[in-house]
């Protein structure tokens, strides 16, 4: 039986946020998802996350995680302490503990399978995790044999200048024999620098304590400030990139790009300079997308070009042109072969196939049909001060340049729309609509005086 369990009671001092640092994000993903997640190859048995500051605030954000259970730490006495609010739960459990760090959210799934192997391997009563640094400033330091077994570790704060010089660390993720470590939970004492009961203090407490050294220390980067956050933020972006670049992406500057770990991405596409993938995105074979391009939660078909352009929640079909500086806002549907030009909003809309809005418009809450030339600055006005109302347009219908359609209001199909129209009444299909005052001419009306 296996046991996990992430500590995520503490306050996150050295963050400085009202936020609680497990729900931080990397990726577009809290820490606390990205620990569980490396965990769920190991099929644990039973997933328990330990919580106590905004306890709340964590449980709502991770509703949708089944099998998932709350252990309350109130108040917060260190890490010892949380691990001993599990006594209450695990009271009848027999097998392995794994013990997660909430702050330490970039290990692989195959580190902590070698890590539960191992220990099952050698039958200790703890297995941690260690990693040697160049720079293992803030890490408690692990004082360990040749064999690999580990006598004590000592924190940062209370090593004195000789055992500051150990430059092996502990990462904060153990494997125990969970009624191993219960017999000696009740033994921890606060005397150390923060008054707290320390888990690492439990090592010594064994008769034999191992420890594994990790292969990639990125993997066990820890997240207490903002600095350390940007430095696993911009490791992740390295390692999606790449990743993506294996499967035939390519990045004309990749640094200057991010993506989330949710995104799906075709082959030969292009990603140009200063573009940024977030939420659930899909993009299909052969796109072209950027430079300085913002997509969130949207899907893309394939041969989309998208540039200087901003979509978000919203789908585009083959062959779509967007940009530009254009603007999808949520809700839109772009269909094939469709586009979208220069400074265009469109809201909540559906634009048929071979559409065209190219210049300067605002389309909102709109449906248009196939085939549509929507002229330089239409706007459908949606918005009479109380309530959004909806326009249609049908196929192969033509707006002149600067028409004005006031919401609600339906245009068939073949309808022509008068330049500078301002249109208040349904149009029938086939039907030219004008609305604007005649043009007047006074001629001689500047006089011309003899020289
Ligand atoms: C801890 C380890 C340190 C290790 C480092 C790795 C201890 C005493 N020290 O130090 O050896 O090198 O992680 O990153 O364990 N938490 C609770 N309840 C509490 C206090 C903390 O659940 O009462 C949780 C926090 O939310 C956090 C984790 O435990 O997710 C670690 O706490 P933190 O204060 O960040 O420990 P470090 O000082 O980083
Ligand atoms: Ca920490």
């Amino acid at each position: 039986m296996l046991a996990i369990a992430v500590l995520a009671a503490g306050k996150g001092t050295r963050m400085k946020s009202a936020l609680p640092k497990v729900l931080q994000t990397l990726g577009g993903t809290t820490l606390l998802e990205r620990v569980l997640k490396s965990c769920q190859q190991l099929n644990p048995d039973r997933q328990l996350v330990i919580v106590g500051h905004k306890a709340e605030q964590i449980e709502k954000q991770m509703k949708d995680h089944i099998n998932l259970e709350f252990v309350l730490q109130e108040p917060q006495n260190g890490t010892g302490h949380a691990v001993k609010q599990l006594d209450k739960v695990l009271q009848s459990f027999k097998g392995e503990l794994l013990v997660l760090n909430g702050d330490v959210p970039l290990l692989s799934s195959e580190t902590l399978i070698k890590l539960v192997t191992e220990h099952r391997r050698k039958k200790t009563s703890v297995t941690l995790l260690t990693a040697l640094l160049e720079n293992p400033t803030g890490y408690g330091r692990v004082f360990a044999n040749e064999e690999g077994l580990v006598k004590r570790i000592v924190e940062d704060r209370d090593c004195n200048k000789e055992e500051k010089k150990n430059n092996l660390i502990n990462s904060g993720i153990y494997c125990f024999d969970w009624q191993s470590l219960r017999k000696v939970l009740p033994k921890l004492n606060n005397n150390n620098s923060q008054g707290e009961l320390y888990i690492t203090d439990t090592i010594g407490m064994f008769e034999s304590s191992r420890h594994i050294e990790v292969e990639d220390t990125n993997e066990v980067n820890g997240i207490n400030n903002r600095e350390q956050l940007s430095i696993c933020e911009e490791y992740l972006q390295s390692k999606i990139r790449n990743h993506w670049m294996n499967e035939g992406v390519t990045f004309i500057h990749p640094s200057s790009c991010t993506i989330s770990d949710n995104c799906k991405i075709g082959r030969d596409v292009v990603i140009e300079p200063q573009t940024h993938i977030r939420g659930k995105c899909i993009i299909g074979d052969s796109c072209r997308i950027g430079p300085g391009t913002f997509l969130n939660n949207s899907t893309l078909g394939k041969r989309v070009n998208a540039i200087y352009s901003v979509i978000s929640e919203s789908t585009v079909e083959n062959d779509v042109s967007i940009g530009p500086f254009s603007h999808l806002r949520p809700g839109s549907n772009v269909s094939d072969r469709s586009r979208i030009g220069n400074f265009v909003e469109i809201k909540n809309s559906q634009i048929g196939r071979s559409s065209k809005v190219n210049h300067l418009s605002y389309i909102g809450d709109t449906k248009l049909g196939a085939e549509v030339n929507i002229g330089a600055g239409t706007i459908t006005a949606n918005f009479d001060g109380k309530q959004k109302h909806k326009t249609s347009i049908g196929d192969r219908s033509k707006t002149g340049a600067n028409s004005v359609l006031v919401a609600p209001i339906i245009l068939g199909q073949d309808v022509t729309v008068g330049a500078g129209s301002t249109l208040t009444k349904n149009v029938p299909s086939n039907a030219l609509a004008i609305s604007r005052s005649k043009q007047l001419i006074k001629e001689s009306w500047i006089k011309i005086s003899p020289p």
